[in-house]
């Protein structure tokens, strides 16, 4: 099991942990979770929520943190999402929150319709980006690939999924896809380089490589984003993870598909910034509601997105980790708080 890959390797000291500015775990257990009846949070909220009263109720029917299940032995994978079935809700859900993000968009590259033929998604979760592409691209053929089999069944007759662990060398032959897609890959990924390496050998000449990726630190421009917040404590709590598990999760913040892309070969590097204001806080109706779908995202499975990282890798309480979610959705409710990650798109061509 990945969880006992990760319980072997020593945990951060105080000390440590201090440097890199987390709070101890048990911090969030003496702070309140109540919420301000002075806040006009709950309204709001409220009223965003309601139409997704039911979605949110079978989401959270079998809410827990212990029994969360991951995937199997593959390769030398080791990854931090569960594949339960609550999780599985969680990853369809942000599918949605993704797309929504790039404004409807699947992808960025100037694909041509009528040329692509065969294309891969490295990572696919739960395979909807490889449906809703294929559904797009009749004629091309579409291969998603996982370490778990969470894919469903009823799928276009274009698409096939398949059990592979990316950070292996590929088995394709050279030369063989149009498009390599790759989402949300942060925490999971070995060396960069070496995947886009990977994307490269196996990209077509005039083929495409794509890789969207959100930076995990809440950024805020007026200073709501409080340094003692659990928004403040996120990224710090991950990113620590991730170097204990030696797959980083500061991609963004070390511009790794860029870097990864050019030095694979790539060329005409294209870059596509998103801006995602956490919450329903933004008076935009657009970017409120890519805001208000990405809150449903991390609450939609929070405790699962933390057991991992938070629990396993960094030695927290599943009831201190509990406690700290408590707070992370206070403030993701609150509208005084203007939260926002920012996120990034990259894509580049193989030469002919
Ligand atoms: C954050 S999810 C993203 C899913 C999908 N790409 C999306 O954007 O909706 C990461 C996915 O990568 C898979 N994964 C983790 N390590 C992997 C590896 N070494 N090779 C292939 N897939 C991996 C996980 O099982 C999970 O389904």
């Amino acid at each position: 099991m990945a969880a006992q890959t990760a319980q072997q390797a020593p945990l951060l000291s105080n000390e440590e942990q201090t440097a890199v500015g987390i709070l101890p775990a048990s911090h969030w257990q003496q702070q309140s979770t109540v919420e301000d009846p002075n806040d006009d949070a709950a309204s709001s909220i409220e009223s965003f929520m309601s139409s997704t009263a039911s979605l949110s109720s079978t989401i959270f029917e079998y809410r827990t943190i212990h029994g969360r299940t991951y995937h199997g032995e593959m390769g030398n994978a080791e990854s931090w999402e569960p594949n339960d079935e609550r999780h599985k809700d969680a990853l369809d859900i942000a599918h949605h929150a993704y797309t929504v993000v790039m404004d409807g968009k699947l992808y960025m590259a100037p694909l041509d319709k009528k040329k692509v033929q065969k294309v891969v998604d490295i990572g696919t979760g739960t395979g909807l980006w490889a449906i809703d592409f294929a559904d797009e691209f009749p004629n091309t053929e579409v291969i998603g690939t996982d370490i778990t089999p969470i894919q469903p069944s009823w799928i276009p007759a274009n698409v096939k999924f398949e059990l592979d662990d990316c950070n292996r060398e590929w088995t394709w032959p050279d030369n063989t896809f149009d498009f390599v897609h790759l989402r949300m890959m942060f925490g999971l990924i070995e060396d960069w380089e070496a995947l886009f390496r990977q994307a490269y050998r196996t990209c077509k000449p005039g083929g495409y490589t794509e890789s969207f990726i959100k930076c995990g630190t809440f950024f805020s421009d007026d200073g709501s984003v409080k340094d003692d917040s659990a928004m403040a404590q996120w990224h710090r709590v991950w990113n620590a993870a991730g170097k204990k598990m030696g797959r980083t999760f500061e991609v963004y913040d070390h511009d790794l598909q860029r870097k990864g892309m050019e030095a694979a070969g790539f060329v005409d590097i294209q870059v596509q910034e998103y801006y995602i204001p956490v919450g329903v806080w933004h008076q935009d109706k657009n970017l409120a509601e890519k805001g208000l779908w990405w809150k449903i995202m991390m609450e939609s499975d929070l405790e699962g997105y933390l057991n991992y990282p938070f629990n396993a890798v960094m030695g927290w309480t599943p009831a201190e980790t509990a406690v700290y979610a408590a707070h992370l959705r206070k403030e993701l409710n609150n509208p005084k708080i203007h939260g926002y990650f920012k996120a990034r798109s990259v894509w580049g061509r193989k030469p002919e």
